[in-house]
């Protein structure tokens, strides 16, 4: 198949080397920003007078029938001609001749690509914007519905203090808050329009950038053509995002596989969002959880592969930079897949309220409210601490836990202990009386659902402005 660039070139190329060159196997998932770029760029081009006008209307007529047939499985992609841009193009002046050849005027595959890939991520930020605020939704539903069950809060794995299930997850939505806000950085990065800086140098031709920005609803337009043909830090940005969501999922996947474990037994995958054994009938296993870990790593390679990939490129475009589209698509996937199947686990999982209740019954995660207790009644706290720590080791001898110490064991420890010491070690007191701010109170716990309902609204305004602006 001739090349679109075959001018200079007196052999065909060497088989091989068209495939290993050739990028349209994964780059063919940009064909709507493409076409779409296209138009934009055509009806530029008749307007600024750099085309005539009848040509423009004609590329524009072909672009749209091109994009018809992509949709409906009529296209068939050559490796041959290499990526999107010169399949979409080829085709384009074998359907509608001359005036096809016209419309990459002032134009390179390389401000083209740029071009392509800042659609295109605007649109994938849209959608996982939107994924992101349901999986919110489902966390906070599921912490409204568990505002006063009461569950062992960890530290080393180690029964800490008493918390509320609610007051655990909504640190989950707090995670994913700062990841909403990254989002809004990364959607920063790529509202910036490339295209007309050319193959590294802009043009001779009396092009309007400005315009093409207007028609595609670009915020901004790269002000440096080199800047714009070379940078790839949006795609970095992505990826860090991606990242780091990945991680909150997973940290939260590791505790959903403790929680789901018979030596836990807080809570239980329905059903359908868990997988069995071929080998041993019993098992139920949290293979969604575990995939969401698992699938972390494939994304935090994704972000080093980019980051190598362009710590040691010249300006401006290197062939290299087609390396940013796989990972890139790749993580864009499984993250959105991870936000997808999550929120249904969790709206669909059932809580082991009293699992977790007598989890929090039978141990010694109020032994920090004891010490309280006696700070209260006017005990230095280091001085407390060494007593509830002894008041523990003797509990600890004897097979008993805190509440099943007689006050006249405790008074042994501490004249200051009396019997309203009892009320100051239930799990249920312990939590109440964390009223600081930030802390898992039940009364604060209202405050921060309230102040969830305000954020999860004010998330889906800005993403209703991302929409507009694709
Ligand atoms: N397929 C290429 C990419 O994804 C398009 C740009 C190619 N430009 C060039 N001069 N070879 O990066």
């Amino acid at each position: 198949m001739a090349k679109l660039w075959g001018g200079r070139f007196s052999k065909n190329t060497n088989e091989l080397v068209d495939a290993f060159n050739a990028s349209i196997d994964f780059d063919k998932r940009l064909y709507n920003e493409d076409i779409r770029g296209s138009i934009a760029h055509a009806k530029m081009l008749a307007k600024c007078g750099i085309i005539p006008v009848e040509d423009g209307e004609k590329i524009v007529a072909g672009l749209k029938d091109i994009l018809a047939d992509i949709e409906a499985g009529n296209f068939s992609f050559e490796v041959a001609l290499e990526d999107i841009h010169m399949n979409v193009e080829a085709r384009l002046t074998e359907r509608i001749g001359q005036a096809g050849a016209r419309l990459h005027t002032a134009r390179s595959r390389n401000d083209q690509v740029a071009l392509d890939m800042h659609m295109y991520m605007k649109r994938e930020v849209a959608e996982i914007a939107e994924l992101l605020i349901n999986f919110e939704k489902a966390l906070l539903t599921v912490a409204k519905k568990h505002d006063k069950t009461l569950m062992p809060g960890y530290t080393h794995l180690q029964r800490a203090q008493p918390i509320t299930f609610a007051h655990h997850l909504l640190a989950y939505f707090n995670m994913l808050q700062r990841d909403f806000r990254r989002l809004l950085g990364v959607w920063e990065g790529a509202d910036m329009m490339p295209l007309g800086a050319g193959a590294i140098a802009g043009t001779t031709f009396p092009i309007d950038r400005h315009d093409v920005a207007a028609q595609l609803n670009f915020g901004k337009v790269y002000c440096n053509s080199m800047d714009a043909v070379s940078d790839r830090d949006y795609v970095i940005e992505f990826l860090s995002f991606a990242s780091m969501l990945m991680m909150h999922m997973s940290r939260l996947s590791e505790e959903i596989c403790l929680w789901s474990s018979t030596e836990f037994g807080f809570i239980e995958l329905d059903d359908a969002f868990a997988t069995g054994s071929s080998m041993m009938p019993q098992k139920k296993n949290p293979d969604i959880a575990e995939l969401v870990r698992g699938k972390t790593g494939r994304v935090y390679g994704h972000l080093q592969a980019m980051l190598v990939t362009a710590k040691g490129l010249p300006l401006t475009y290197n062939k290299d930079l087609q390396e940013d589209k796989e990972g890139f698509f790749d993580a864009v996937d499984t993250i959105k897949f991870s936000l997808a199947v999550y929120r249904d686990m969790i709206l669909t999982m059932t809580v082991n309220v009293d699992k977790m209740q007598q989890a929090v019954s039978k141990d010694f995660s109020n032994a920090t409210d004891l010490a309280d207790y006696l700070v209260r009644k006017g005990l230095p706290f280091r001085q407390a601490h060494e007593v509830v720590g002894k008041c523990v080791a003797y509990a600890i001898l004897n097979d008993k836990f805190l509440p099943e110490i007689s006050l006249e064991e405790y008074k042994e420890f501490s004249e200051l202990f009396e019997s309203d010491l009892l009320e100051a070690l239930k799990p249920y007191n312990c939590v109440a009386a964390r009223k600081s701010y930030g802390g898992p109170a039940f009364t604060e716990n209202e405050k921060q659902f309230a102040i969830g309902d305000e954020v999860i609204a004010a998330q889906e305004k800005t993403l209703a402005e991302l929409q507009a602006n694709l």
